[in-house]
């Protein structure tokens, strides 16, 4: 059987411990100058409906590290459910490439293109799911915490496509993990139900300051995720006390990380002082998506 990344659910524990081991090894490698061609002669489609930098740029390096190549397909090529269906696109494409990484709005246009292509297909963000981010993000722990058992990570903002990555990643992983939102911006009621189903110790609250004590990691994102510019304002109002700052991150444990999956509206979620300071590791996590994403890359294509 295929193996798709729609969401997170798609990677059991040991996938995920697999992958992320991987990446680290992946990640040292190429630290001392050998990069292995392990997927020599793959293309990788890269279908977005939206802008990026670090997902784009990261796949496309990741998979030419990798030996093969990558043909990019932004919105307006391909117009993905205007000009042709999502399931006819994949159908056309699966012929091209090996592998398809897509950027969608709805988390249904990742879902059809699973469906009905017969190569692997990696959510590359929607609406509803990062889980390329949270992958990296993940290595990122590992890497400034030793560790991602028993960590606590408090996401400070939107209910959005990060934190529900990071939900997912609670039900598999023994991490502790914490959303401070305002009211009205909780994350998805399924998502979190399903994650407290699956015995995850996850949690919402509407303090900020009284959620990152003793946290190890403080994870910020912007509050009006792409798709949602209309209501930037309105948002900017309603998470103002929402703010990682230097006042909230001395609430938290000192050798705490402060985490951003960028890009920033510095000034807005998180201040300049706070992104340059001595807790962040916010381009580590740039840099990780890199690692990751071969290594996912890797294991969807050859399963080692
Ligand atoms: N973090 C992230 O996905 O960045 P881009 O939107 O620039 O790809
Ligand atoms: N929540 C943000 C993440 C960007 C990487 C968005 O969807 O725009």
């Amino acid at each position: 059987m295929k193996r798709d990344i729609r969401t997170l659910r798609d990677l059991t524990r040991a996938d995920m411990d697999h992958v992320l081991s991987l990446a680290a090894t992946l990640k040292q490698e190429r630290g001392e100058g050998r990069l292995r061609p392990l997927l020599a002669g793959k293309k990788l489609a890269l279908l977005f409906q939206k802008p990026s930098l670090r997902t784009r740029a990261t796949f496309d390096i990741g998979m030419t590290e990798l030996g093969g190549s990558t043909l990019f397909l932004g919105p307006d090529e391909v117009q993905l459910g205007t000009r042709e269906t999502p399931a006819d696109c994949v159908r056309v494409l699966d012929r091209l490439v090996d592998i398809i990484a897509a950027r969608t709005f709805a988390q249904e246009v990742v879902e059809e293109l699973a469906e009905h292509g017969s190569v692997p297909v990696i959510n590359a963000l929607s609406d509803l799911y990062h889980p390329c981010q949270v992958l990296a993000d993940l290595l990122t722990l590992k890497e400034s915490k030793g560790r991602i058992e028993g960590c606590h990570v408090v996401f400070v903002g939107d209910g959005n496509n990060v934190a529900h990555s990071w939900l997912l990643a609670a039900e598999k992983l023994p991490l502790r993990f914490t959303l401070a939102c305002p009211e009205g911006f909780e994350p998805d009621r399924e998502i979190l139900e399903s994650a407290v189903a699956a015995g995850a110790d996850v949690a919402v609250t509407h303090d900020p300051a009284a959620a990152v004590d003793g946290a190890d990691a403080i994870y910020t994102d912007v509050w009006a995720s792409m798709g949602q510019e209309a209501e930037a304002g309105d948002r900017q109002t309603a998470f103002a006390a929402f703010q990682v700052n230097r006042e909230l991150v001395a609430r938290a444990s000192d050798d705490v990380v402060v985490m951003h999956c960028l890009p920033a509206h510095r000034g807005e979620e998180i201040t300049d002082e706070v992104i340059e300071g001595p807790h962040s590791v916010v381009f580590d996590q740039a840099e990780n998506r890199l690692h990751a994403q071969k290594a996912l890359m890797v294991w969807c294509l050859s399963g080692d």
